[in-house]
């Protein structure tokens, strides 16, 4: 079998958003289109060639084309060899887990997250460096901008490998090995995460959880880690087969889209905690009985209590958070006498820290929370951490919040959702805002007075690289904040984000439901950036 060279010409539009590449099914099934995406890959990361390539994805349409064909091509591009999940399986963390410790060159991971997948949906493919994140922005410009001129790809004309058969083959001079996409990282959660402890908690007859997978990737990972290792009934994990199109559902972990999750844990014969993870893994909801914990708290709550699951136990270096996750974990790195940062949107800003040493845990208010232990956030992760902490402590989810609250305060928080936007008023909405800043400070909006406003940018502290335009924020006297930030996402229109914060100290006030809590600044927030004029929208489409 033979490399061949085809020519081919550039697609416009192949930027790697927030999170990769992600489009339309269709628009990748056009000729050529993923292989210009993935021939500038191997173009601008030589490092490839005679290495090792991580593959895998979250078992969407497409999954299984697209792998056959990147596995042609890393061979014609001299890969030498290719790690790839089992069924073309792997969850975005356990990629990133596999890329580490077998010290890859990078990896391929096809996925568009908690976007619904089928023929008319949406695929995605992001590439990983060899530190096992997400690739940072120097590296995706690079790759598009060859996606630009590319005018040539190369492919294999070898036959399909059998990514059903665990163990070696090989295409070409490429040697193919297909792993179980569940047991490294698997055994990774038992080096974190007191086992003895949850078993015994399951074990106790008193607690009852369900996993809803979504039919998404963290099927298999759930069932093998929650009911084959730690001994859950058999059901505990919902939904777990992974299905091309989710199941027609919408793979993301939130009280929207994981409505049923939600129900199963309301009412005083509610299930004591209920989780999910999103379509490639990487996110997680938290519930307890007739309680939703907020990724902004989630993050804030492990960070104070790290110390209780054995891979933490000597405490945390640091913890950062994107600016428009709440300021709660800032808070408790405070009192730990850690330091805290404040990073763009994207899990992609959180690598130079881990690997510098300077934070253990970071979150995100999108449902993401992940540590030190891989270089993506980790849906199934904060549940084991959520299960550790609530073997070890013994007390529900709701009084372990309401005990973190009274300890360091509440901060309420919301995001209001406006999707579909047209693309042009919403970006005239942000210019708007950003013409009104100088003169915000010191001024009255509402009941509060604005301390600072600004468009958020960020120097990194280990490389020293900047990104700017990353979101308006307007900061009140008190801690209260509203963010204004467009989705980097989304496949259709623009979607505008408004995020809304008001910090309580005094435990009294903690039980006020979270809209209500916050009605004078969602008011605030619209009449400041003129949603209604600007949009045509009187609500958001989704608040969580
Ligand atoms: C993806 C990234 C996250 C990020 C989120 C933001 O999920 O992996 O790191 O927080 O997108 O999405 P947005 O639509 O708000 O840009
Ligand atoms: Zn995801």
């Amino acid at each position: 079998m033979a490399a061949t060279q085809v020519s081919t010409t550039p697609f416009d539009g192949q930027k790697p958003g927030t999170s990769g590449l992600r489009k339309k099914v269709k628009t990748f099934q056009q000729p050529h289109y993923l292989e210009n995406f993935v021939q500038a890959i191997f173009d601008t990361q030589r490092g490839l060639a005679g290495g090792t390539l991580v593959l895998g994805g979250d078992g969407r349409f497409y999954n299984r084309e697209a792998i056959q064909t990147i596995l042609r091509m890393a061979a014609a591009n001299g890969v030498a060899r290719a790690l790839v999940g089992q069924g073309g399986i792997l969850s975005t963390p356990a990629a990133s887990c596999i890329i580490r410790k077998y010290q890859a060159q990078g990896g391929i991971i096809l996925s568009a997250s908690h976007n619904p997948g089928g023929p008319d949906e949406d695929f995605g493919i992001k590439f990983n460096i060899d530190a096992g994140g997400p690739a940072p922005e120097s590296v995706t410009n690079a790759i598009f901008e060859r996606t630009a001129s590319i005018d040539r790809y190369l492919i294999s004309d070898a036959g399909a490998v059998d990514l059903d058969a665990v163990g070696e083959q090989a295409l070409d001079n490429m040697q193919v090995q297909v792993l179980d996409p569940v047991a490294d990282y698997a055994a990774l959660m038992e080096e974190l995460f007191d086992f003895n402890a949850i078993h015994q908690l399951f074990n106790s007859g008193g607690f009852r959880m369900c996993f809803d997978a979504m039919h998404a990737v963290t099927g298999p990972y759930a069932v093998e880690i929650l009911e084959n290792r730690l001994g859950a009934e058999p059901g505990t994990v919902m939904n777990g087969k992974p299905l091309e199109d989710f199941g027609g559902g919408h793979p993301d972990p939130n009280l929207l889209h994981a409505h049923d999750l939600v129900a199963l844990t309301q009412g005083a014969a509610g299930l004591d905690f209920g989780a999910a993870s999103d379509g490639d893994g990487d996110r997680n909801m938290i519930l307890g009985q007739g309680f939703f914990v907020t990724p902004s708290d989630s993050l804030a709550v492990l960070a104070a209590n790290a110390h209780l699951a054995p891979g933490y136990k000597q405490g945390i270096a640091g913890v950062a958070r994107s600016m428009p996750t709440s300021q709660a974990a800032d808070r408790v790195a405070e009192e730990l006498g850690v330091e805290c940062f404040e990073t763009p949107t994207g899990w992609k800003f959180f690598g130079n820290l881990l690997d510098a040493g300077r934070i253990t845990l970071c979150g995100e208010e999108s449902f993401g929370t992940g540590s030190a232990h891989v270089r993506e956030k980790d849906g199934l992760w904060a549940v084991l951490f959520w299960l550790n902490l609530l073997a070890v402590k013994r007390h529900s989810v709701a009084e372990i919040v309401r005990e973190h609250w009274r300890r360091f305060g509440r901060n309420f928080y919301t995001r209001h959702d406006y999707e579909g936007v047209d693309a042009a008023a919403a970006g005239e909405l942000m210019d708007h805002l950003r013409i009104l800043l100088p003169d915000l400070p010191g001024k009255r909006l509402g009941a509060l007075t604005v301390e600072y406003a600004d468009d958020f940018s960020y120097t990194d502290p280990i490389d020293g690289s900047t990104a700017a335009h990353q979101g308006i924020r307007v900061g009140f006297a008190g801690g209260s904040r509203i963010v204004f930030r467009l989705s980097g996402t989304g496949t259709q229109g623009a979607t505008l984000r408004v995020y809304i914060e008001r910090y309580e100290p005094d435990p009294a006030l903690h039980d006020q439901p979270v809209q209500e809590a916050l009605a004078p600044l969602i008011v605030t927030a619209r009449e400041l950036a003129q949603i209604e004029a600007r949009t045509g929208r009187r609500e958001p489409d989704v608040i969580t």
